[in-house]
């Protein structure tokens, strides 16, 4: 008895000096501690020994299984120990990486521009009030003077939703609607898309945005448009910009014009957005007419108003020398990452 234990000793130690992994140390364990291991042969085989031998033999094998025991939890927690620091030794950060910017995102150059001009127009005494995208005949024509079968609806090419519902081709859809809600004096602006169906190119686009801006109220005269057109114009290009005010026809303003200003883009010299004239387009305006304040419920003996619909992405082509306006809708974020706040 005694010789067995002292042989599995003499193999327990030779086993565990093989040792070199804490799985490679599992399976010792189970091979001498666990159920089938040597150590259960040597309790059955207790009850040959002399019974007077029984205490001394049985203690022999305890300590055989403390030493076990305890060797291999020393090895463990050396082992452990040893894998941990390996594992970190891959997993240390490399300080000498080049750090990762940060990409923030921000917002696209015509939400800048529309929260500006929003803002300005706002200290200049206008509200903002939207209007519906998807619109009916009534309020992006009929009110607005433009008669059934008028020419001037052949104007706008519109898309129909059906035969009485469009996407509104300007936000002079709003005119009316602030003439329902509000009592003169009025003064709002309404920003938002609008539609036409035209060809696409540099210059014009399917959709895009417009700011209305409406004022009614007593002896608002054609001098308060031009002054409050410059003075706007003037607080958004941070210089004063040279326009142009050339009349024109709109059947809902009387006398119409329209606003273009000298081109940013090529100074005047002359490009594709200025189709080498040196002016670009950006609104219509006018005084508004004496019919459309009535269809409001606006006495037009007592008050009289401007209204102007600018719009917003060549007033952004401008102030950031953009020079075809697809590139707005295109999402390439190497256009798009170019712009800061204004
Ligand atoms: N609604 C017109 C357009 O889209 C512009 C305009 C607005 C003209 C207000 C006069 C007054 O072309």
């Amino acid at each position: 008895m005694q010789q067995s234990i002292n042989e599995i000793r003499q193999q327990f130690i030779q086993d565990l000096e093989q040792v070199h992994t804490s799985s490679e140390l599992e399976l010792v364990k189970v091979k001498f501690l666990g159920k089938k291991g040597p150590l259960q042969n040597l309790m059955k085989g207790l009850k040959d020994v002399e019974p007077d031998q029984r205490p001394v033999v049985g203690k022999f094998i305890n300590d055989l299984k403390e030493f076990m025991t305890a060797s291999c939890e020393q090895l463990e927690s050396k082992l452990i120990a040893e894998e941990e620091q390996q594992q970190l030794s891959h997993e240390a950060l490399d300080v000498t990486l080049p750090g990762r910017q940060q990409f923030v995102g921000r917002k696209h150059p015509l939400t800048q521009a529309m929260d500006q001009i929003i803002h300005i127009l706002a200290g200049m005494g206008f509200s903002v009030q939207y209007g519906p995208d998807i619109d009916t005949d009534y309020y992006n024509f009929e009110v607005l003077n433009f008669p059934p079968e008028h020419p001037a609806r052949d104007m706008q090419d519109t898309f129909y939703v059906s035969p009485h519902v469009l996407l509104r081709t300007h936000t002079s859809n709003i005119q009316a609607r602030a003439m329902e809600v509000n009592k003169p004096p009025i003064r709002i602006i309404a920003p938002g898309k609008v539609y036409r169906n035209e060809t696409i190119t540099a210059r014009s686009h399917v959709f895009f945005h417009q700011v209305e801006a409406v004022y009614i109220d007593k002896q608002v005269s054609f001098a308060d448009l031009l002054a409050t057109m410059d003075e706007f114009l003037k607080k958004l290009f941070k210089q004063s910009i040279e326009t142009r005010y050339r009349p024109s026809y709109f059947p809902f303003v009387e006398p119409g014009m329209e606003v273009d200003i000298s081109c940013l883009v090529c100074n005047g010299k002359g490009c594709q957005l200025c189709k080498h004239s040196g002016w670009v387009e950006v609104a219509g305006a006018g005084m508004i007419h004496p019919e459309v304040l009535r269809n409001g419920g606006i006495d037009p003996e007592q008050y009289s108003g401007f209204a102007w619909g600018m719009g917003l992405e060549r007033l952004v082509m401008m102030l950031r020398g953009i020079s075809d306006i697809r590139l707005f809708t295109e999402n390439d974020l190497r256009f798009l990452k170019q712009f800061t706040a204004l």
